[in-house]
């Protein structure tokens, strides 16, 4: 019984109240209106701050337009190489950023920051190579990789850097001294006896 008059209160209340609400505090309302369009034209502008970060900012984190950059390329054929001259590697396996160019053997920095450089080369039995990774010109040496020629069978080397860049840098490998350096073109693991790559580890 108490049960139901506390029903038909709650029932002849709920309306009362509400149309209470409504009617006598309009300025409620309008306050609550005004704080809406605010909190809009708020959001609005923050959508349109992250957009531009996406768009300027390649390297950072809430980037969606662009990749960071990494590129892999190797060798597709035996190479002679004279001092100075830059070693080519020709095919290319990965490029996010289109920052290294199979024409000349150069990577150009994209962004400023860390990044990262691996060569592997290989050696027929009884030749040899000197390869130095330079930056921008041929006596800003940043790297080495060896293997001379007295050994009767092949031989692959590898070697690794990390060097700051600014955008703009350019790395290549060039030969500092004669050297002999195998690619191959089979289609198979013999495509990567030789091989040029690196990749931003951190933009600034
Ligand atoms: C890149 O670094 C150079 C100097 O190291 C600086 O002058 C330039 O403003 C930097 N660029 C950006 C986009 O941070
Ligand atoms: C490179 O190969 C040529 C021709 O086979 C040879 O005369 C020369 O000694 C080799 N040099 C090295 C460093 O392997």
């Amino acid at each position: 019984m108490s049960f139901l008059l506390i029903c038909a209160v709650l029932a002849s209340c709920i309306p009362l109240s509400f149309s209470f609400m409504l009617d006598g505090q309009p300025e409620n309302i309008q306050e609550i209106a005004n704080e809406l369009g605010k909190l809009q034209s708020e959001v609005a502008a923050l959508k349109e701050m992250i957009q531009e970060l996406q768009e300027t900012c390649p390297s950072c984190a809430v980037s969606t337009k662009q990749s960071s950059p990494a590129f892999m390329a190797s060798l597709s054929m035996f190479v002679t190489c004279n001092v100075d001259a830059p070693l080519v590697f020709d095919r290319e396996q990965l490029d996010t950023r289109q920052a290294y160019d199979t024409r000349h053997g150069l990577f150009r920095a994209p962004v400023n920051g860390t990044y990262m450089f691996t060569a592997t080369l290989a050696a027929q039995p009884n030749q040899g190579f000197h390869v130095k990774f330079v930056r921008n010109s041929l006596s800003d040496e940043i790297g080495y990789i060896f293997s001379d020629n007295g050994h009767s069978g092949w031989n692959e080397r590898s070697t690794t850097i990390v060097v700051k860049l600014d955008a703009g840098d350019d790395v290549w490998l060039a030969c500092s001294m004669p050297s002999n350096i195998t690619g191959g073109n089979s289609g198979m693991e013999h495509d990567y006896h030789s091989h040029f790559s690196g990749f931003l580890i951190d933009a600034f």
